[in-house]
């Protein structure tokens, strides 16, 4: 049994949740439901491989030793039934890095990379901070689902030229697992127009009964072919700061230009924390992630009763995956009216507009915290809301 229960001060640790709160001017008690990062402690299996390491007193260069791989392979076994080969993985700091290096490593400045709106907002930033051009499909909103206008997508990749598809898959911030059936409609349509698909998987572990992750590059050979794996241990496990992120690469032409741009980037490797955490955590980890999983669910429908009871006008979309819940707040105000409220009252969420959308008064609501902290969050809301 591991204990999700307990609050950890963070604050003090120079940490992005809690210790901007004052420096961005919000009230000093202000609960942070923002950044995707979890305020639960980490596996103590993981804690006890980066003692081990600490204790070596030597933190020299590294390289990355055969268990690394055997490690991420067996977790793909084990929770998703995909052999990797060694080959195809590529490591980088961040994921946010590969979409990145993705980009300039598939495209050429000027070219259009499709992403599919609201979606995680450094989406946006990796095509224009690199000059590229976005080319937005908008999901299709139906109050509590999201879902693909396929029409929409072709025709965008064929008037725009598209030449590569960042992949939001489960999707932040609307919370879709997407099906079988939904990934290979989008893939074909890639595959016809020559459109490179980049899958972000990096929220996969978090699906809830009812809905199962399937790794895009499995759904053929020819999607294999087509596509750059994006997967880290970070959001699973709660190691962000640690900075730590596998790319699946099965197809040696896209990995060798992804790897040229990386030794262009000077990419550095993992620290040699990153790699025992990474070990610790795909070797020993199954039982904490199965446990945590019971308790994020739990807070999702706590959420949702205490919405239906208490602020039965936002509309939340079902969260099949990820540990982030996004709804319409719209009935209880303006964007400017709820920013406001937000803010004053001491409630840091993430809007829509930070997912490459206009304000509309959507919200997301980072879940992953102790059921205390949670439940003091609801009740400010309410208030907030009500006042
Ligand atoms: C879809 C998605 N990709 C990537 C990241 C962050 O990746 P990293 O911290 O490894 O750069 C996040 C974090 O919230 C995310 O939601």
């Amino acid at each position: 049994m591991y204990d999700f229960d307990r609050i950890i001060n963070r604050r003090g640790t120079d940490c992005v949740k809690y210790d901007n709160i004052i420096s961005s001017g919000r009230p000093e008690n202000t609960i942070p439901l923002f950044v995707a990062d979890m305020d639960f402690a980490v596996a103590p299996e993981i804690v006890a491989a980066l003692h081990k390491t600490v204790d070596r007193e030597i933190y020299g260069y590294p390289i990355r030793g055969k268990e690394y791989f055997e490690a991420i392979a067996g977790w793909y076994r084990r929770r998703y039934d995909w052999e990797l080969s060694e080959e195809w993985l590529l490591t980088t700091p961040g994921v946010v890095d590969a979409l990145n290096l993705a980009v300039r490593a598939y495209t050429e400045p000027g070219d259009r990379v499709l992403i599919l709106t609201p979606v995680y907002g450094p989406f946006g930033a990796a095509v224009k901070n690199n000059g590229r051009i976005i080319a937005e499909c908008p999901l299709t909103y139906h109050g509590d689902r999201y879902t693909v206008d396929y029409a929409a997508f072709e025709e965008t990749v064929v008037r725009e030229g598209v030449k590569l598809f960042l992949l939001c898959s489960p999707h932040n911030p609307v919370g879709r697992v997407w099906t079988k059936e939904e990934l290979t409609r989008m893939g074909e349509i890639c595959l016809a127009h020559g459109v490179t698909v980049i899958a972000d998987e990096i929220h996969s572990d978090f699906v809830y009964p009812g809905h199962k992750h399937i790794n895009f590059a499995t759904i053929s050979p020819e999607f294999a072919a087509n596509s750059v794996t994006c997967t880290a241990p970070s959001k699973t496990f709660n190691l962000a700061g640690l900075w730590n992120s596998n790319i699946l690469i099965p197809s040696p032409v896209l990995r060798k230009k992804f790897a040229t741009e990386m030794a262009r980037s000077n990419t550095p490797l993992p620290t040699v924390f990153a790699f025992e955490a990474c070990k610790a955590a795909y070797n020993h980890g199954d039982a904490w992630l199965d446990e945590l999983l019971v308790y994020l669910a739990d807070n999702i429908r706590l959420v949702r009763e205490f919405f239906a009871a208490n602020l039965p006008d936002v509309k939340f979309t079902e969260t099949e995956g990820t540990y982030l819940m996004w709804g319409d707040f719209s009935a209880y105000g303006t964007p400017e009216e709820l920013e406001k409220k937000f803010f004053d009252g001491g409630i840091w969420l993430n809007r829509d507009a930070d997912f490459n959308v206009s304000p509309a008064g959507f919200y997301r609501i980072n879940v992953a915290t102790p059921r205390a902290v949670l439940r003091e969050a609801l009740e400010r809301m309410k208030a907030i809301l009500t006042e």
